[in-house]
């Protein structure tokens, strides 16, 4: 019977974080001597912005201090750290679960799908899936000074043409309808990618469910094992946020996925750490662009996987390339702070015309940010001291739609999603 291990703890995932640098780390599993292992990258919500569309000045800086935490004014060292440190690592594939875009603009694409192409030219496959920013989006932007103009976004048919050979052009089988395609990564072991946005967003097509039972049923009598990819989620990693968050028709895809025993659905689009178990045990990783710049590597033995958070090192990056701006030698540092900042803000600025007692707001503020940064990167370490300032708030200025953000976030004992073992 398929089942989740999530191992060991906090102690353990904040060593494995410190190690990340190392592209052998000692929790990989050792090898088998029956099968090779294969190495694969996940990496979601890359979110990244041509250069030609911002001039990172005080309107795109301001649409910055007040979004939801995305690295946006360093969007390209990122991108390029994260290139080289693929290079570097050499994972037998790439896989981006879409929202490769700040927000669909044609631009992005563009010159994104040629950072990408530098990577795979190396003998990297990168494979592609594209997110609900990626096509057909309102709102894609030129940002200079204090003002912004209009510029093209992408079609469906655009990410395709553009994206083809980040997968599709490599699959063993394309659904053209949805354009979800199956990538053999190894003897034994394939990888599906569904595209739930290409057609409707946040929808597998049903249509196209009869494609994915022939896919899974062949794999099954190959003896292979699947693993699977989208950028929405199959199951509720938070119940306050479904609609838009869940594939609409995540229950059809779920049942034939745990079927035909599919290892597990790796995915992105809340930008959280997470992990759940389910029919089919699911894996979110945070985004690229957020701190601390995650990307998962699972380790497939032919008999199941490990999955591990891993950071990009953009400080090591900055120092390799001579750059000598103080926010990119300290990354690290810069980015937890800088998405402190915004959290920070979004409660103490809306608490300015509010009656409270003496350091109340303060507090309050720092409980949001704190308990935020911790969810969102996957390292709950103070629960209990967080819960007593939720107490706190709530003594103070009662309940209210933030208190019960917080409290959901503080009462959920899945388990840590920074190490995973599916046997
Ligand atoms: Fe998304």
């Amino acid at each position: 019977m398929k089942y989740v291990r999530f191992s060991l703890g906090l102690c353990l995932a904040m060593l494995m974080l410190c190690a990340c640098a190392s592209p052998e780390s000692k929790s990989d599993p050792a090898p088998t001597s029956a099968q090779e292992r294969v190495r694969i990258v996940v990496a979601s919500d890359l979110h990244y912005l041509s250069q030609a569309l911002t001039d990172n000045g005080p309107l795109f800086r301001r649409i910055v201090e007040h979004g939801d935490g995305k690295l946006m004014l360093d969007i390209e060292a990122i991108t390029e750290a994260f290139v080289e440190q693929m290079i570097s690592e050499r994972p037998d594939a790439v896989v981006l679960t879409g929202d490769l875009s700040f927000n669909g603009e044609a631009q992005s694409l563009a010159d994104l799908a040629e950072k990408l192409g530098r990577l795979q030219e190396t003998g990297i496959p990168v494979l592609v899936i594209p997110g609900n920013h990626d096509v057909r989006r309102s709102g894609t932007y030129r940002y200079s000074g204090d003002s912004y103009e209009p510029v093209p976004n992408a079609s469906a048919d655009d990410f395709r043409k553009l994206y083809a050979a980040f997968g599709p052009q490599q699959a063993s089988s394309v659904d053209t309808l949805s354009g979800s395609y199956v990538w053999e990564a190894a003897e034994g072991l394939r990888l599906l990618l569904l595209d739930t946005n290409s057609v409707v967003v946040n929808s597998f097509q049903s249509e196209s469910l009869d494609w994915l039972e022939s896919e899974l049923r062949e794999a099954n009598e190959a003896g292979a094992q699947v693993i699977c990819f989208s950028h929405q989620n199959l199951l509720i990693h938070n119940s306050m946020f479904v609609f838009g968050y869940q594939i609409s028709n995540a229950d059809a895809v779920m049942e034939l996925l745990a079927q035909y025993g599919v290892l597990a659905n790796l995915c992105g689009h809340v930008h959280i750490q997470h992990a759940l178990d389910g029919p089919v045990p699911e894996i979110l990783t945070s985004p690229l662009s957020l701190v601390p710049c995650r990307y998962g590597l699972f380790v497939w033995d032919g008999a199941g996987l490990t999955y591990e958070a891993r950071s990009v090192d953009v400080s090591a990056w900055a120092r390799r390339h001579g750059r000598t701006e103080e926010q990119l030698l300290s990354f690290d540092t810069y980015a937890a702070e800088s998405f402190y900042q915004i959290y920070y803000r979004q409660i103490a600025d809306g608490l300015t015309e509010v009656e409270l007692p003496d350091g109340a707001q303060e507090r309050m503020a720092r409980c949001f940010a704190d308990t935020n940064l911790a969810y969102f990167t996957g390292t709950m370490s103070e629960r209990e001291r967080l819960l007593t300032e939720l107490d706190f708030w709530v003594s103070v200025a009662g309940e209210s739609f933030e208190t019960a953000y917080l409290r959901g976030i503080l009462q959920d004992e899945s388990p840590d999603p920074l190490y995973v073992q599916l046997r």
